[in-house]
């Protein structure tokens, strides 16, 4: 069995599971079944994977001898892949099950499961440290025993430890080292059934971070299709639920956005075929049985569709804010993308640095997104000038449309010499500040995702605090900076003494009139653009390094933009039009590859890949020895051998904890070899 990620966006992926019985596309809902009890068949509705209960089908001796025969698929009906649970859960909820650890994973053998389950110990939420640690030795004990006994049964591990984030971790980390299949999260029903949706963020980080990244993680007993988004973007990559049916026992209708009574509804809440074909009053007038079959078959309907647009989302880029949606339909899910905040900095470590989607600030919460942070660390890879010029927003690029009602100047002295008024426009950095990425140097104005977002006009108080704390730090690396007064305004930044008027008073008494200086006419020099854009996506100095002498700009026609770089008739590196990244060329592999380190932006690939790679074919994951641990999926980056040869160069697909953890699936895709 294996997994391959095909997608990435936030800290969740796409990928594809291979089980004895096919292959599946994850993030994936498994329904629940129950076995001897089923009526709906969940196939039509777009289930690929399923999860049933070993254990009601070795307590039952009618079930036991037939599975025993027949084998679970044939039991239940069902010919793609079976994940089957152990029993774990009634023994939380009854507190004693008769059947011991290896009993059961022998049983799991003989049915024929694709996955089974070893006899973990549910903890719940909020026990004695103690209880949580005993429980827990007992887990990884019966773990360690499933994982000698198992034969080719493919096994999950449970990861417990209750609302311990420490325990989570150890658990993660001490069973993720062992080699199992699939690794569930467990004993979050009763946080999700109570809303304690933060909680949830902090159990499932703690053990996502200690998981291997190589294999699909499961969100047991998750099935409200209001979860699942967050749920993705936090990397669970399986769902598994009684709850499409457990809600319809009690007429109760799930929508992503909240659930539904059907003593409430005067009209149906979507629109699968259940929604359109019924009225409530159809519904209620029915036995109870017809009714829960429909009602099930609605919240199946609109879980799948849930799971397909989450899918889409990733894909296109915008899971995040599919999440900020999502998280705003209860006020506990607004606690829990609050809560994510804590994780801005690992959550970077996999979001992939470029999209195919505008980023859109759905509010304050925005303001923790991983793509704000990288920026604000970019930046100060830039070159460094003496003097800052901010400017307000105006149209994007933010470069091409400087607003003519720039009326009044202020200016700040922060470090250096006394102000030499006559020289303040000179070695001058110019920056526009805008929510929500504070500060966009005019350089790099058009590179991803500085062009490439949306925020409101009317500026909300986060993120005037936001810009003013972000926009301190960044203007103590300058001598002198002049501000607009629409600045101050927006942000409501207030003038102290070290801030003087520009604009009229100053410029006059100092005679300042002499400087042309007009903020409507800045024409950014292309050279400093390319050099700018270079350090920003690669690195300090990396602009220096691919374009050292005379290059030659080649423009679009039609555009305008920067298209092409030249030195003496060699293409250095190309500018993609949609985002301003540079797309490296040979020459310019060279280049970053002389002047970088071992192993920066190296991917190190071991000789049996070496002349696959120096062919142009694409690396695959099992190949790789080594990577620059700043790897971000989507980056342009270099590949070599052990002796640090340059071979090819090409856009990497993982992240650089990917790129070392999997086994399977392409690591870089290769833009050309035979360097
Ligand atoms: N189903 C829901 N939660 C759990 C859990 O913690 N362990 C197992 N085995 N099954 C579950
Ligand atoms: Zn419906």
């Amino acid at each position: 069995m294996n997994f391959e990620i095909k997608n990435k966006d936030v800290m969740g992926r796409i990928g594809i599971l291979t089980t004895p019985h096919g292959k599946i596309r994850t993030p994936a809902l498994m329904p629940v079944i129950h076995p001897g009890k089923q009526t709906i068949d969940v196939k039509k509705f777009g289930a690929e994977i399923v999860i049933t209960n070993a254990y009601i089908m070795y307590k039952n001796k009618e079930l036991r001898s037939k599975v025993l025969e027949e084998g679970v698929h044939k039991l239940i009906n069902f010919t793609g892949p079976i994940v089957t649970d152990s029993g774990s859960f009634q023994l939380s909820e009854y507190g004693d099950i008769d059947v011991n650890n290896q009993e059961i994973i022998e049983f799991q053998k003989l049915i024929g499961t694709d996955i089974g389950t070893s006899l973990d110990i549910p903890t719940p939420p909020f026990v004695k440290r103690e209880r949580a640690e005993k429980e827990l030795e007992i887990t990884i004990e019966r773990a360690i025993e499933a994982f000698k006994v198992r034969g080719n049964l493919m096994l999950n591990s449970v990861v417990q430890g209750s609302t311990f984030t420490d325990l989570r971790s150890y658990c993660a980390e001490t069973i993720g080292a062992m080699g199992f299949d699939i690794y569930p999260i467990g004993a979050v029903v009763p946080l999700m059934e109570s809303y304690r949706y933060s909680e949830l963020v902090d159990v499932v980080m703690a053990s996502v971070k200690n998981l291997p990244d190589s294999k699909p993680r499961h969100l047991m007993g998750a099935g409200h299709p209001m979860v699942f988004a967050l749920a993705v973007s936090m990397g669970c990559d399986l769902f598994d639920s009684a709850a499409y049916i457990l809600y319809a026992q009690d007429d109760r209708l799930m929508m992503p956005t909240g659930t539904f009574k059907l003593a409430n509804l005067v009209e149906m809440p979507c629109s699968c075929p259940v929604c359109i074909n019924y009225t409530p009053d159809d519904l209620r007038n029915m036995n109870k049985d017809d009714r829960m079959k429909l009602i099930a078959e609605h919240n199946l309907h609109v879980s799948f569709a849930e799971i397909r647009k989450i899918k889409q989302s990733i894909v296109d880029g915008n899971l995040m804010e599919l999440v900020e949606q999502r998280c705003r339909v209860h006020p506990y899910l607004l606690d829990a993308l609050r809560n994510l905040k804590k994780y801005t900095l690992l959550i970077d470590e996999y979001d992939p640095s470029n999209k195919n989607s505008a980023f859109f600030y759905s509010g304050s919460e925005s303001l923790a997104r991983a793509e704000i942070q990288r920026h604000l660390t970019r930046i100060s890879r830039l070159p460094q000038k003496k003097n800052l010029l901010l400017l307000p927003r105006g149209r994007k690029p933010y470069s091409k449309h400087i607003r003519n009602d720039l009326d009044k100047f202020y200016y700040k002295h922060i470090k250096g010499d006394s102000i030499d008024l006559n020289n303040i426009f000179n070695d001058l950095q110019i920056a526009v500040v805008d929510v929500p990425f504070v500060i966009i140097p005019l350089e790099i104005d058009e590179v991803y995702p500085l062009a490439q977002n949306e925020a409101p006009i009317i500026t909300d108080e986060d993120s005037k605090k936001f810009v003013k704390e972000e926009l301190e730090k960044y203007m103590a690396y300058f001598d002198n900076v002049i501000i607009n007064s629409k600045i101050l305004d927006r942000f409501d930044m207030y003038i102290n003494e070290t801030v003087k008027d520009l604009s009229e008073n100053i410029i006059k008494s100092y005679n300042l009139d002499e400087y042309v200086f007009d903020p409507f006419r800045i024409d950014i020099d292309d050279r400093e653009k390319i050099n700018y854009i270079a350090d920003y996506q690669f690195g300090a100095g990396a602009g220096k390094a691919l374009f050292p002498g005379n290059v030659k700009i080649v423009k679009s026609r039609k555009t305008g933009k920067i298209r092409h770089v030249y030195e003496d008739n060699m293409l250095i590196a190309t500018l993609r039009a949609t985002d301003s990244v540079f797309v490296p060329d040979k020459e310019g592999a060279i280049r970053l590859h002389t002047y970088f380190d071992y192993p920066e932006k190296r991917v190190v690939v071991n000789s049996d890949a070496d002349p696959f790679a120096r062919e142009g074919k694409s690396i695959f994951a099992k190949f790789v020895i080594e990577c620059d641990s700043n790897i971000r999926s989507n980056d342009e980056v270099l590949i070599v051998n052990e002796k640090d040869e340059l071979l090819a160069f090409g856009k990497s697909i993982l992240c650089s904890h990917e790129i070392m953890d999997f086994n399977t699936g392409q690591a870089v895709k290769t833009r050309k070899g035979g360097i």
